[in-house]
């Protein structure tokens, strides 16, 4: 066994308090709450990638796997991104709609956790996103067949540029039939404000379908 010299002692010292902003009220509408706390993670110093979410999927095998998305659109009543519809994340979703989002703004003492089922946007969303993106990220799209195995880096390197001899700088690049948005519509929308004493509040609204009126209710921490 190799020597870690981070001990467990050292793990359990990293211990924060937490402060007293308090979560007394949040507006009726969880998006409009949303879109506030949104707006003081981007505006905060500390945060980077406010937009950033941790997107929980249960694939066909029946293993949870999660990673890190990013956010693009709020519209529709969803919470939208964009990948690879040949993705492992992709095959999940098209077996399972139900997913999870996580905003982890640990600076803030704050997260949002959400649960939801989740839809491919239209394409021609897609296209006018993928119309937006810097040329680079266009041609790495092309180049990148996401969540497959790869032999070497230059393989991928190999790829990129074959893509961009294709279409060079300039010229305009057609959105990959196998990209595009999702969209996760919420069921349930929480809230979570670290407080003293571990007194953190919870606030989460719910609905029992995406056509049901939303609920706040406050939970134990
Ligand atoms: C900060 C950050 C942002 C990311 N944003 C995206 C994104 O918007 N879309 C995407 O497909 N992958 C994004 N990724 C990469 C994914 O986390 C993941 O590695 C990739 O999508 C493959 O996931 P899968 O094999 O589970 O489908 C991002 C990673 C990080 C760390």
């Amino acid at each position: 066994m190799g020597e870690n010299d981070f001990s467990r002692d050292d793990i359990r010292a990293m211990r924060r308090s937490y402060g007293d902003a308090g979560l007394e009220q949040l507006d009726a509408d969880p998006f409009v709450a949303f879109a506030d706390w949104l707006r003081q993670a981007h505006e905060n110093p500390m945060i980077v990638e406010a937009n950033a979410m941790v997107l929980s999927t249960l694939g066909t095998d029946s293993m949870i796997s999660t990673r890190t998305v990013l956010l693009k659109d709020i519209s529709e009543g969803g919470f939208t991104f964009f990948t690879n519809y040949s993705s492992r994340k992709a095959h999940a979703m098209e077996s399972n709609e139900h997913v999870s989002l996580l905003f982890p703004w640990y600076a803030m003492e704050r997260q949002v956790s959400i649960q939801g089922v989740v839809a491919r946007t239209s394409q021609q969303e897609s296209e006018d996103y993928f119309s937006t993106r810097p040329w680079a990220s266009q041609i790495g799209a092309w180049a990148s067949h996401q969540s497959s195995p790869l032999s070497s880096r230059e393989e991928l390197e190999q790829r990129y540029a074959g893509a961009a001899a294709k279409w060079p700088e300039g010229v305009t690049v057609p959105c990959p039939p196998h990209w595009g948005g999702y969209r996760v519509v919420p069921l349930t929308i929480e809230f979570w404000q670290g407080r003293y004493s571990r007194l953190h509040d919870r606030l989460r609204y719910e609905r029992p379908d995406t056509s049901a009126n939303w609920e706040l209710n406050r939970y134990y921490p």
